[in-house]
């Protein structure tokens, strides 16, 4: 493919990773690159893993294949950050390496224990998925453990298919470990699946959290379960979700259900559910809880089965990280606010300082339109126009997303980030979110223009660009 393609990828190891990253990070091409959201240095990425604030920095893992921007021989790339900003690419922490792994080290989580980082993962490995875990004392070098796998597919209930078993999220309460997982079952819906440990090593199957349907996909992936602000959330990624309305329409979706857990019965009592963004490059939600006491939620931002400009253009990379957000809940459902650490530097607001526009025209050819509807309080995302045409698997295609937007004391509020190749709406205070990549190809597509049919009037508080 791409001339940072490695010469001989027969044996994957962290060192191996690591020197490849050193010779080849300056071939990646520029054009797209992000200038403040979080990308790899070089290669492939996906799913953020191992999200963890741990001795005063965040931590973040991810899915990586540092040798060309394909998903293939997962990795686990790592960088870390005082600010959720300016983050510090570390060496990568984990390769394929082991026979239980060896065909990806698939997503996980983190937990720190006795001053420790363990991490949890998936270990892939052609037709059967296991959970195992690695620790870290310097938080640079992981060492796999000699008792992976921890969590068998033997432990499975009789229901779940042990080639589509992963993705733990490990969580402490009560001075007990528990472990969130996903199955996919033989009637192929998704389940959550509940594990109990005293020490992360030894675990013990406790329940099925919560039981999919078949409006809820074929397979569930990235379980993520915390308490906020009284109420406990489950935020998880759905293969195949079904379209209702205005929602769902990427291949996979990101689901977030609120309600109560019973930690004896080991199960979810579920309030609410709803997609967490209508974008379409929104996928993999990870969670952590920092020092201020934030819930923060990064996503990978891409979705499978596209078109990835980047790595068809030979540009050596592909995949980035979404603006970390705090989640908050309003009304029972989660809201996403992004953090204003990078709220506070870059972003366009629109309010104040009275401007009409009445029939506008499009300035330029090239385009990504944002529009409103009073009368539906449809807000919609179109990229036709974007730049590079993306390509999916779902139909129709992947051009326009929308969702509804009831005005506010007779207002819409809209934050939008623009980077080089990406966008994110937060409509209504995070409300709800449209998340999408764009690959402009005109050097003049850096303009904003807006264009009302019939009378708005546009308050614009801050406009800020880098
Ligand atoms: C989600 C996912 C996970 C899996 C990982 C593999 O995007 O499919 O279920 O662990 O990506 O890279």
């Amino acid at each position: 493919q791409s001339s940072v393609l490695a010469s001989n990828d027969s044996e994957f190891t962290v060192e191996k990773a690591n020197e490849y990253i050193a010779a080849n990070k300056h071939k990646v091409i520029q054009t797209y690159r992000l200038q403040y959201h979080f990308m790899a240095p070089i290669g492939w990425i996906n799913d953020p893993n191992g999200f963890i604030y741990h001795r005063g920095e965040y931590h973040l893992f991810y899915q990586y294949n540092p040798y060309n921007a394909t998903a293939n021989k997962i990795h686990w790339g790592h960088a870390k950050s005082k600010d959720l900003v300016h983050w510090k690419h570390l060496p990568v922490a984990m390769a394929p390496d082991q026979d239980y792994d060896a065909d990806g080290v698939f997503s996980g989580s983190s937990m720190e224990k006795d001053g420790k980082l363990y991490v949890m993962y998936t270990g892939n490995s052609g037709n059967v998925q296991v959970q195992c875990i690695a620790i870290s004392e310097d938080d640079i070098t992981f060492e796999k453990v000699a008792e992976n796998p921890v969590i068998e597919a033997s432990t499975l209930p009789s229901n779940a298919q042990p080639q589509d078993f992963r993705d733990p999220k490990v969580i402490k309460r009560d001075n007990r470990y528990y472990v969130v997982t996903v199955s996919r079952t033989t009637e192929n819906t998704g389940q959550v699946l509940l594990y109990q440990s005293e020490d992360l090593i030894e675990w013990e199957f406790k329940s099925i959290l919560l039981q999919g349907t078949s409006a809820q996909g074929i397979m569930w992936e990235c379980p993520d379960v915390f308490e906020l602000d009284g109420k406990d959330v489950l935020i998880l990624s759905a293969i195949q979700m079904p379209v209702v309305g205005d929602d769902y329409h990427n291949i996979d979706s990101v689901i977030a259900f609120v309600g109560t857990i019973d930690w004896d019965e080991g199960n979810f009592n579920v309030e609410t559910m709803k997609e967490l963004d209508h974008g379409m490059d929104f996928y993999a939600t990870q969670t952590l809880l920092d020092d201020k006491g934030r819930r923060i939620a990064i996503s990978w931002m891409n979705m499978w089965e596209r078109s990835y400009p980047t790595a068809e253009l030979n540009h050596g990379w592909a995949g980035a990280m979404t603006l970390p957000r705090i989640l908050n809940l309003r009304n029972n459902y989660l809201v996403q606010t992004p953090i204003p650490e990078i709220a506070n530097n870059y972003n366009l607001i629109t309010t104040l300082s009275r401007r009409t526009l009445k029939n506008g025209k499009w300035a330029k050819k090239e385009r990504t339109v944002i529009s409103y509807v009073t009368s539906t309080h449809k807000l919609a995302l179109n990229r036709k126009r974007s730049g590079v045409p993306i390509t999916g698997a779902e139909n129709p295609p992947v051009d326009q997303r929308q969702v509804t937007v009831p005005l506010e004391n007779n207002k819409l509020s809209l934050q939008i980030f623009l980077d080089r190749s990406s966008v994110e709406i937060f409509a209504n205070n995070g409300t709800e979110t449209l998340t999408a990549n764009i690959y402009p190809t005109e050097k003049s597509s850096d303009g904003i223009q807006f264009t009302v049919v019939g009378t708005a009037v546009i308050n614009y508080l801050s406009f800020s660009k880098i």
